[in-house]
């Protein structure tokens, strides 16, 4: 060892005494000792510290993908922070089920000491939510109270700074609009894939004409399902077309970034794009597990107060569940498996591409 570090006690290492005398029910403090305030609170403060993690790796990622030139070595990066990210939301997940064993009535004894204070009002989960993508145009409103109202200024400060600053969502657009393989040269990839899938859907078409088993409604709706999900990939190849779809909320990502991402799902397979598609690929997951939390959550809110209002002044169950759908921000990556075709269907590449997407040390070409 080059140094002589000075000692250092366990405890104070992990400043135990300012951690373990942090938490200071009400009920005692009012004289009505509820004995399960001390999980609310525990169970709180470990989900803060578990955000405060998030926000860490987030930070990171954000950092590097806010260079000029992002590289190559850091997507393997961003894609292991990701995961971690991944991993502690399926903790974030199960730990609800420690709370659970909390009964509603248990709740009640110390319930009326909280008000208005509220998860909404965690700053930290605000925080992962803007550095994520979630607009405030695409929040949810209750009461016309936004949650940044309910916010100390210095907390405020940083939810600012949060939005002033572009997001994963924008961060990772910009990445997909810089890939280089998009230019086929004499190759035009896009006509050829445009009619692999023209030619699913005309099957899929068939499919539904020929199912007896449906009735005309169901019929009807399926036929203008099939007949919008065609609209919609037309529309890919089509700049007025695809920006009437973002000015109506279907789709979020550019025209340029959504081609990008298809070509990077449809030929994952090459060495070249496989860090990429596992950056798309964990930036989905974790997607999904937020919303997968929002759903636990609200589930547990609805076991807990029933249709009761939140202490945060919402309408409680009903406000979280419009979210759990509504804040889903990489919606877009969800909707390409729309586009998808099956590997044997895959417009083959051209010689000279195909190099260029391998290692060149590959013993196929
Ligand atoms: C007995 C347990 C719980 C109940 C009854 C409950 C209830 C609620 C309710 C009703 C809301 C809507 C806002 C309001 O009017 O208050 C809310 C929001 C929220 N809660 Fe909980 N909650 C519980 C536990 C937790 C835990 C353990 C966390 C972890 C930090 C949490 C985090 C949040 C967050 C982040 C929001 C804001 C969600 C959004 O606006 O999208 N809650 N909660």
């Amino acid at each position: 060892m080059d140094k002589l570090y000075p000692p250092i006690y366990y405890s104070d290492y992990l400043q135990l005494s300012k951690l373990l005398s942090s938490q200071k029910p009400k009920s005692n403090e009012y004289g009505k000792p509820a004995h399960d305030e001390m999980l609310f609170i525990v169970v709180h403060q470990v989900y803060e510290l578990w955000f405060k993690l998030i926000l860490h790796e987030l930070d990171l990622v954000l950092k590097m993908f806010r260079e000029e030139v992002i590289d190559e070595k850091n997507i393997g990066v961003a894609v292991a922070k990701i995961q971690r990210i991944t991993e502690i939301e399926k903790i974030l997940i199960d730990q609800l089920r420690v709370l659970e064993t909390m009964t509603p009535l248990d709740f009640l004894d110390f319930r009326d000491f909280l008000f208005p204070a509220s998860g909404f009002q965690s700053y930290q989960f605000r925080l992962i939510e803007n550095k994520v993508g979630l607009k405030s145009e695409n929040r949810i409103q209750y009461s016309n109270a936004d949650y940044f109202n309910t916010l100390s200024l210095e907390h405020r400060k940083l939810i600012l700074e949060s939005m002033e600053n572009l997001s994963l969502f924008e961060l990772v657009e910009k990445w997909l609009e810089r890939t280089p393989f998009l230019n086929f040269e004499d190759f035009n990839f896009w006509d050829v894939y445009k009619t692999t899938v023209e030619q699913m859907l005309d099957g899929e078409r068939q499919v539904i004409l020929e199912n007896k088993t449906f009735s005309e409604e169901k019929m009807e709706n399926q036929l203008r399902q099939n007949a919008v999900t065609k609209e919609h990939f037309e529309a890919l190849f089509n700049e007025d077309k695809y920006n009437e779809l973002k000015r109506k909320g279907v789709s979020r990502l550019s025209m340029k970034a959504t081609l990008a991402a298809l070509f990077i799902n449809l030929y994952r397979d090459e060495p070249i794009l496989h860090m990429p598609f596992m950056l798309l690929n964990t930036i989905l997951e974790m997607d999904e597990l937020f919303t997968t939390w929002r759903y636990r959550h609200v589930l547990m809110v609805h076991r807990m107060i029933g249709s009761k209002l939140g202490t945060g002044g919402s309408s409680g169950h009903a406000y979280l569940m419009q979210t759990v759908e509504k804040h889903r921000v990489f919606i877009d990556l969800f909707n390409l498996s729309t586009y998808f075709v099956s590997r044997s269907t895959l417009p083959e590449l051209p010689y000279k591409l195909k190099k260029e997407l391998g290692f060149y040390y590959s013993s196929q070409l």
